[in-house]
C-alpha cells in the first residue's frame, strides 16, 4: 500500500475487520463498506428507483436504501486494497489487513508516547519520518476504524492516551438515561416536539453519535439522521445496526441516511415532485393534467418535508469549555468547528414546516442571519435550545 502518495488535502480512513470479529460485526463491516464504496450518484439513483416503486416518499424506502434489510449474500466481499471514490469527499477508504493494523496501532501508541514526553513537534517529526519511509501511518488528519466483536471503534493518532471510541447504545448509563425519560422529559424532546402532536417527523441534521436522535425516537418522533463525516457515520451506522437487534430499544430507531447533509435531501424532494408529475400523466379526464400535476406535486413534496429540523453543529465555543466531554475532545480533533452553520440554519428554515431547533452552549449568543431569528428558547441546563419558525411555517 502506497501510503505516502496521499495528497495533504486527502484524509485516509483505514478500515479494519478483525478476523475474530463476530459474524454479525463482519456483516456490518461489509455492509457499511459497500455503502461507502458506492458512487454517490449511483446510490441516489438506486434510492430514487426504490422510491419510484413505492410511488411516494416513505420512511420504509429510506430504510431499504440503507440496506437495513441486511442481506449478506448481496454484499461484495471486502478486499485489502486502497479505494478512492467521489462519495468520500476528502476521505479515501483503505481496507487493511491484520499485519498493517498491528503496525498502525504500534505507531499510534509510539506517537502518543512521544507527544506526552516530548511534545507535539516530536510527534509530528515521527509522523513525517514514517510517511517519508512509506510506512503506513494514521496521520493527524486520518482515522482508523476497527470492527471487532464489540463493534466498530474509531481511533485517531492525535487522541493521545484516549481509548478508541466505541459507540454502544446498550451501555448501562446511557440506556438507563434513555429509558428512564418520559416522552418529553429531555429538554431536546420538549424543544423539538412539544405542541406538535404525535409522530413528529424530525430530521436530525447533525447526528454525530446519535444520542439525541435516539432520545427523540424514544420520545415517539419519526427520526431521520444526517451525518457528513464518514468516520463518525461509520461508527453510528454500526451502533444503530446493533441496536436494531437489541431487546433494550423497543421503539422505532432513527433512520440513518447515507453520508451527507440535509441539502442532499433536496434530491428526494425533487424526485417526489417528479413522481407527482408522472401521476398527473395518468389523471382521469375530469382533471386537467395541470391541476392534477400541481396537486400531486404539492402532496408529494409536502409529505417529504420534515416537521422539525434539529441542528447541533460543532461550535468553536465548545473548544474552550471546561465541561467538554471526552467525546467532544475526540470530535474536536477529527472535525474542528463546523464553519457553515449560518448557511445550514438558513437551509433548515427553508426546508422544515413547523420548527427548527438549534442547540447552543447556554452562555453563547443566539445564531442569527439576515433572514431568521429565534421565536423562543428551551432551557437545557448547560445548553440552550433556540427555536425558529420556518419560512413557510405550516402552523
Ligand atoms: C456536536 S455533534 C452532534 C452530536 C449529536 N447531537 C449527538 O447527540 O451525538 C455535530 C455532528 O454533526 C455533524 N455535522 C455538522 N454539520 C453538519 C451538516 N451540515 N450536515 C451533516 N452533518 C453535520 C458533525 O460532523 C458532527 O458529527
Amino acid at each position: 500500500m502506497d501510503t505516502a502518495s496521499t495528497s495533504p488535502s486527502q484524509r485516509r480512513l483505514f478500515f479494519y475487520v478483525a478476523p475474530n470479529a463476530s459474524e454479525r460485526e463482519q456483516q456490518a463491516a461489509q455492509f457499511i463498506a459497500s455503502l461507502l464504496r458506492r458512487d454517490k450518484e449511483a446510490a441516489w439513483t438506486e434510492a430514487l428507483g426504490q422510491m419510484a416503486e413505492l410511488d411516494s416518499y416513505e420512511g420504509a424506502a429510506i430504510c431499504k436504501v440503507l440496506g437495513y434489510n441486511l442481506r449478506p449474500e448481496a454484499l461484495p466481499a471486502l478486499e485489502c486494497d486502497s479505494y478512492h471514490s467521489t462519495l468520500l469527499g476528502p476521505w479515501s477508504l483503505e481496507v487493511i489487513d491484520s499485519a498493517c493494523y498491528e503496525e498502525l496501532c504500534e505507531r499510534i501508541a509510539m506517537r502518543g508516547k512521544l507527544e506526552s514526553k516530548h511534545g507535539e513537534e516530536a510527534a509530528l517529526q515521527f509522523e513525517q519520518e514514517c510517511l517519508a519511509q512509506g510506512q503506513p501511518f494514521v496521520g493527524k488528519d486520518d482515522a482508523l476504524v476497527c470492527f471487532s466483536t464489540e463493534g466498530a471503534s474509531l481511533s485517531l493518532s492525535t487522541s493521545g492516551k484516549m481509548k478508541p471510541m466505541l459507540l454502544d447504545f446498550e451501555q448501562v448509563a446511557y440506556r438507563q438515561r434513555l429509558l428512564r425519560g418520559g416522552r418529553l422529559k429531555e429538554a431536546v424532546a420538549r424543544a423539538c416536539m412539544q405542541g406538535l402532536g404525535e409522530r413528529v417527523r424530525i430530521f436530525d441534521a447533525t447526528a454525530g453519535l446519535g444520542r439525541e436522535s435516539m432520545i427523540l425516537a424514544h420520545a415517539g418522533a419519526q427520526v431521520f439522521s444526517f451525518e457528513r463525516q464518514i468516520p463518525i457515520w461509520v461508527i453510528l451506522a454500526d451502533a444503530l445496526l446493533r441496536a436494531q437487534t437489541s431487546r433494550f430499544f423497543p421503539f422505532t430507531l432513527p433512520h440513518l441516511l447515507p453520508v451527507g447533509t440535509i441539502k442532499d435531501f433536496a434530491a428526494f424532494a425533487a424526485f417526489a415532485t417528479a413522481g407527482g408529475a408522472a401521476k398527473a400523466a395518468t389523471a382521469t379526464a375530469a382533471e386537467t393534467a395541470a391541476e392534477a400535476a400541481a396537486e400531486a406535486a404539492t402532496e408529494a413534496a409536502t409529505s417529504a418535508m420534515p416537521d422539525v429540523i434539529y441542528y447541533d453543529p460543532m461550535f468553536p465555543e465548545r473548544e474552550s469549555s471546561a465541561l467538554v466531554k471526552k467525546e467532544m475532545v475526540f470530535f474536536k480533533k477529527l472535525i474542528g468547528a463546523d464553519k457553515d452553520t449560518v448557511e445550514f440554519l438558513e437551509q433548515a428554515v427553508a426546508l422544515a414546516t413547523k420548527r427548527v431547533v438549534v442547540k447552543r452552549p447556554s452562555s453563547a449568543p443566539q445564531m442569527v442571519s439576515a433572514h431568521v431569528e429565534p421565536s423562543h428558547e428551551v432551557d437545557g441546563g448547560q445548553c440552550r435550545f433556540d427555536c425558529y419558525k420556518p419560512l413557510n411555517s405550516a402552523l
